[in-house]
């Protein structure tokens, strides 16, 4: 997407020099816009847990840009299969919610089964890591076709009349490779001249939505509306909200979606005041193999510190304050489970579908065995 008159990705490797992967920094939007060089299977672990990179799509895509990095660790002597498990391995520990990171990573590792040159192997790494980019570049642009459909038919029930769309934390092209999966809907409806405003949870603790979403939506000249988490509710019960879309780092096969705290809650509020509730997913972010969130999802827990503290920009730097006594005790959940019947339908690269086990395995009957 845009920034400034520029188009960029989130996620890159460097024209010049192979052997580096560029990155947006995300942990200095909006105030900065800078870029960051990974040029180890370290820096990727970093960038990851850090959160110089985060959302499920790109968390995956850069995971697989450090199984290429580790095939351009090898050396003669190395043992190629034990460096590039133990690589793997390494990633996926990062972080626990997100499905995409150990789809990405294994999609790559089968790439190399048959690799036996470093330089063979560095080769196909590369050609299975763009091709991971390139196919949620697509996963994502489909979102947005779909997705349109649900916001031009309540544009028409409002006879043109703006349509408010409430979403929570950074489900756009940051989180992404390009597009974004509950923003793209948006910068499409926007591209067609159908009236929008956002709703833009806040999101703590890490705040991806007045950071990022906003940002987002400011460079793309999309009217949006910065509110706290607690918000929503009320504005639903007000009937200034027409649809909720949210992103998804995990969604069981009957259609429970893990996404970031505070997602359950917007979805309460949602079935109470009738309002629709969708999840923007690629196929990427459904774990196929389990279907029952609450008992199969890990929920990652962070540092409480970015619960006690908030990071902002004063007096021309990016600086934590404490918010509470010190040593105050706090918990950090960083996702939570809305459950299947909450959710109105899931808006997917191959169509909308229900939440149910029935609708996913008729989208994607090739994933069940
Ligand atoms: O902790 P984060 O910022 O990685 O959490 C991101 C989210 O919860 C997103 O909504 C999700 O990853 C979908 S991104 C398309």
């Amino acid at each position: 997407m845009k920034v400034g008159n520029k188009h960029y990705q989130s996620i890159w490797l460097d024209e010049s020099d192979p052997s580096i992967v560029r990155v947006i920094d995300q942990q200095k939007l909006p105030f900065s816009f800078e870029t960051k060089e990974l040029r180890s299977v370290d820096d990727v672990f970093s960038a990851i847990d850090e959160m110089t990179v985060r959302g499920a799509p790109l968390i995956g895509a850069t995971a697989a840009f450090g199984i290429y990095l580790a095939t351009l660790e090898i050396s003669s002597l190395t043992d190629i299969q034990d460096h590039l498990s133990n690589a793997a391995r390494y990633l996926i520990s990062c972080r626990p919610t997100a499905v995409n990171l150990t789809w990405a990573v294994n999609y790559v590792l089968e790439k190399l089964k048959n690799g036996s040159s470093s330089g063979q192997l560095s080769e196909t790494a590369l050609e299975a890591v763009l091709e991971i980019c390139e196919k949620e570049k697509e996963n994502c642009r489909q979102i947005g076709k779909h997705g349109l459909e649900l916001i031009e038919s309540i544009s028409r029930n409002k006879k043109g009349e703006q349509v408010n769309i409430l979403t929570h934390c950074n489900a756009g092209w940051l989180a992404c490779i390009d597009y974004g999966t509950a923003t793209a809907p948006i910068y499409l409806a926007h591209e067609k001249g159908i009236p929008v405003h956002v709703w833009v949870d806040e999101t703590r603790p890490r705040n991806q939505g007045s950071k990022l979403t906003a940002w987002e939506l400011g460079q793309n000249g999309i009217r949006h509306t910065l509110i706290t988490d607690n918000t929503g509710g009320y504005l639903m019960q007000q009937k200034m909200v027409d649809i909720v879309i949210v992103g998804s780092d995990r969604t069981t096969r009957n259609g429970d979606v893990a996404n970031k705290i505070g997602t359950y809650l917007k979805a309460l509020a949602a079935n109470d005041n009738n309002i629709p509730f969708y999840a923007a997913l690629p196929s990427t972010s459904i774990d196929f193999g389990i279907s029952d969130g609450l008992k199969e999802i890990e929920i990652e827990k962070r540092d409480p510190e970015e619960v006690t503290n908030i990071t902002g920009y004063a007096d021309g730097k990016i600086q934590s304050v404490r918010i509470c006594p010190e040593n105050t005790l706090a918990a950090n959940y960083g996702f939570d489970i809305t459950p299947s019947r909450l959710i109105t339908g899931l808006i997917t690269e191959k169509g909308i579908c229900r939440a149910t086990e029935e609708d996913i395995k008729k989208m994607f009957s090739d994933k069940f065995s």
